[in-house]
């Protein structure tokens, strides 16, 4: 026994709808409760004994924990919003009702950072308990997510080889101060020299009588 009511977005979904099938174990409502909440949902499948229950492509960004008809073996729950599952959440399908169930999270933007680990080690657990785990990829964070990966990396790799650079360049500079302190003298005697050369050249050129007078005097 069971029931599709897939592919049909569903406006309403009445409290005790399917009180009239109490030997339903199967129920299908792939992408059909966009335009529904989730509370809806719990009153209608409250009492029900299912066994199977498909929510795919539905946008669910949650677990609908309050939904879950006790017993319940297998969620469907690919292809949703779901960026992970929360500690709370996980403890709730360790309980005892729902401790049997699951769950195949496939097509799902999961996000790949720290708040992932608790999903992660719960799977690494009982790795039952996701038939569908080696189908899980990473949508965020974007460094993570398919074939930018490479590319980003190597960007990253470039951008520290530079700052490598630029920290030794700094660094021979900072060993090498009183090098340069010397050298930056040098070169402002050297101008000097030059200078005065110039001055005294000009000076030459422009009053022979001064010049003649003294040619160190400067
Ligand atoms: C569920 O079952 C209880 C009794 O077992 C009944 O009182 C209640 O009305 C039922 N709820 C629905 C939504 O069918
Ligand atoms: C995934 O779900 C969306 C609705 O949320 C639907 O439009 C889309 O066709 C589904 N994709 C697949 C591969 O089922
Ligand atoms: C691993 O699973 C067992 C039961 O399968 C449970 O008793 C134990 O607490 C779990 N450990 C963690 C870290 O979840």
């Amino acid at each position: 026994p069971g029931s599709r009511l897939a592919h049909n977005p569903l406006r309403a979904l009445a409290a005790g709808a399917f009180r009239g099938c109490p030997r339903l174990r199967t129920l299908k409502l792939n992408q059909a409760l966009l335009l529904l909440g989730e509370e809806p949902l719990a009153g209608a499948l409250r009492n029900l004994s299912l066994r199977r229950l498909e929510l795919a492509g539905n946008g669910l960004r949650a677990l609908p924990g309050g939904a879950l008809p006790e017993g319940l073996e297998e969620l469907d729950l690919r292809n949703n919003s779901l960026q992970g599952l929360s500690p709370e959440e996980l403890a709730r399908l360790d309980a005892a009702p729902l401790g049997g169930l699951q769950l195949y999270l496939g097509s799902n933007p999961l996000r790949c950072d720290c708040a992932l680990r608790p999903l992660l080690g719960w799977m690494r657990n009982a790795s039952w308990r996701v038939p569908d785990a080696r189908s899980l990829r990473c949508a965020a964070p974007r460094e993570l997510s398919g074939s930018p990966e490479l590319e980003t990396a190597s960007y990253v790799f470039f951008g520290i080889v530079l700052a490598l650079i630029g920290v030794i360049f700094l660094m021979v500079l900072y060993l090498n101060r009183r090098g340069i302190k010397r050298w930056l003298n040098n070169l402002r005697e050297a101008c000097r020299d030059q200078m005065e050369g110039y001055h005294y050249r000009y000076e030459q050129d422009t009053d022979p009588r001064r010049a003649s007078a003294s040619p160190s005097g400067l």
